[in-house]
């Protein structure tokens, strides 16, 4: 019996690791060269505490595989158990790359090694990386043969747009925190720019999750939908999907309704009740990712045909 404690430990790994790919990515794709150096400095410092939680949280989900494995709580057996999973299994593997991955982000993130944009294509191709080894840890890695990399791709795939969304939603809210407090027009402009942004690859992000999603589900579950209904896992993945569409609901409503509206209020200059419930939709659709985060935390540890 899996210990119940690993689903707060993989909440934890999903969410860091997607914020260690996903806030540079913001970056890169939202963020010009005359982005506010406070909002900048606090990305690069959230990106760097996301790394460092991703490399504790990994250790923690290291042990407590270990000591399930090893049936025991006896430290020395754990680590033994510990030590054959890092040097004999592909989970020790990509457990080891992603650390290491996962210290460089703190570094390049932290350290000001080089140009500004040269850190940040950095922080998001290593970030990528570091995201995508939990293909490895979870049924990603279920499928043999010819199947074997079309499963991995695909959780790969879905990892990664993921990554793109949680990011992308934490830095908008950090954007818009800094707009409804702000003096001047500046992070309210920046907001409206980068969300009206993500409009565009959000439709990418949804496309790419609806089709590796249910490549996934096709390769552990198979073409059936009554199990959908009649197992836990298709229940929890159920309510998954109905989280995913109220999410979807919300996106359409930023994108239609409030970031418009936001960009009108900016040419009259009163902002404040735009920028307000353009924040309290983003507040609210990242509370409903970070959902779908604790219920994949629960469904990667459960027998799908259970
Ligand atoms: C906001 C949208 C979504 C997010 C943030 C999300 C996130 C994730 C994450 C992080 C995983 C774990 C991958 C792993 O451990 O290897 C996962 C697995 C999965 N997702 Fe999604 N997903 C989303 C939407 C969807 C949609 C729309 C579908 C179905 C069409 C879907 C189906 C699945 C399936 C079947 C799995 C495998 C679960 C397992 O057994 O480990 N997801 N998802």
């Amino acid at each position: 019996m899996l210990d119940p404690w690993l689903i707060p430990v993989r909440l934890a790994l999903y969410a860091a690791l997607a914020l260690g790919f996903g806030l540079p990515a913001f970056m890169l794709h939202a963020l010009g060269n005359d982005a506010d150096a406070a909002i900048t400095r606090r990305l690069f410092r959230l990106t760097a505490v996301a790394a460092v939680v991703g490399i504790v949280a990994s250790g923690f989900a290291l042990w407590m595989m270990a000591r399930d494995m090893a049936s025991s709580s006896d430290p020395g057996a754990t680590w033994d158990t510990a030590r054959v999973l890092l040097m004999e299994t592909a989970v020790g593997t990509t457990w080891v790359i992603r650390v290491v991955l996962l210290a460089l982000v703190a570094g390049i993130a932290t350290l000001r090694v080089a140009p500004e944009r040269v850190r940040i294509a950095a922080l998001a191709a290593i970030g990528a990386v570091a995201l995508a080894t939990l293909a490895w840890a979870g049924h990603g890695a279920m499928s043999e043969g010819d199947m074997a990399w079309l499963h991995l791709g695909a959780d790969i795939i879905h990892l990664l747009a993921a990554g793109v969304w949680v990011g992308t939603l934490v830095a908008l809210v950090l954007i818009a925190r800094e707009a409804s407090i702000a003096a001047d027009t500046f992070p309210a402009q920046l907001l409206s720019r980068a969300a009206g942004g993500f409009a565009r690859l959000g439709s990418v992000v949804v496309a790419a999750l609806l089709v590796s999603g249910t490549i996934n589900y096709l390769l552990i579950v198979g073409p059936s939908v009554s199990e959908l209904v009649d197992t836990l896992y298709g229940r929890i993945l159920l309510a998954k999907l109905a989280v995913f569409t109220g999410m979807l609901a919300l996106a359409a409503a930023n994108r239609f309704r409030l970031a418009p509206a936001l960009e009108f209020a900016l040419q009259t200059g009163n902002t404040l009740r735009a920028v307000a419930a353009l924040k309290r939709s983003l507040w609210l659709e990242t509370a409903l990712i970070f959902g779908v985060l604790v219920l994949v935390a629960g469904l990667g540890m459960l027998d799908p045909g259970a």
